[in-house]
């Protein structure tokens, strides 16, 4: 049974030892080490806490859980943070522990994440996804359409980031 909740400020250890595990397994080779060592669950949790603190209006983060009420994936998102005016609302996280990938957290996350910012009045859905990610084929098969493109530094490296857009808000299929 997967459970699905909105994240509390005690949940910013649990979601950031997700996140430092997860950029870990899924973004070496693409994103430069130095970067990608910089990130520890320390410094992680003390940045998760305070959005957490901080949370309100819009922003939202919802948590995954295994069956032992450990945090196994976590999503977050609020509204677009750039301009376009097709698109209200943004996800800006999505990650699932490599050990639980590929058992539909990822897909109910991003689908409860995209249910909760409709309900807060935010009309259609926006992410950026790395090009070189696999993960382009799980926001593909939600339906999303790759609508914009942009380079970003990571470590002063360029990388080339895919945007994919839904104008309807994404349900379960
Ligand atoms: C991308 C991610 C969030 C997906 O979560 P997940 O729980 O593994 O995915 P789901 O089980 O919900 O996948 C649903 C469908 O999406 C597609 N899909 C998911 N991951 C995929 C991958 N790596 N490659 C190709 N297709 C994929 C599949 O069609 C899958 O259905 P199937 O398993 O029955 O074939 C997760 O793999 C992850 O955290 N990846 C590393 C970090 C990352 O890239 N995050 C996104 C940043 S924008």
């Amino acid at each position: 049974m997967l459970t699905v909740r909105s994240a509390e400020i005690d949940d910013a250890p649990g979601i950031a030892k997700v996140h430092v595990e997860t950029w870990r397994t899924a973004y070496t080779g693409i994103i430069p080490q130095d970067y990608i060592d910089s990130m520890t669950v320390e410094n992680r949790t003390l940045v998760w806490a305070r959005l957490l603190q901080r949370s309100g209006g819009a922003f939202t983060t919802l948590v995954s859980e295994d069956h032992d009420q450990r945090i196994v994936g976590f999503v977050s998102g609020g509204p677009l943070r750039h301009k376009d005016p097709r698109y209200q609302a943004e996800v800006s996280s999505l990650y699932v522990q490599r050990s639980h990938q590929r058992n539909k957290h990822g897909q109910r996350l991003f689908l409860a994440a995209a249910n909760r910012l409709a309900g807060f009045g935010l009309r259609g859905l926006f992410v950026w996804v790395l090009t070189d990610n696999p993960a382009r084929r799980f926001y593909e098969e939600l339906g999303g359409e790759q609508i914009a493109e942009t380079t970003r530094l990571f470590a002063g490296k360029p990388l080339t980031e895919v945007g994919y857009g839904w104008k309807d808000t994404p349900r379960y299929g």
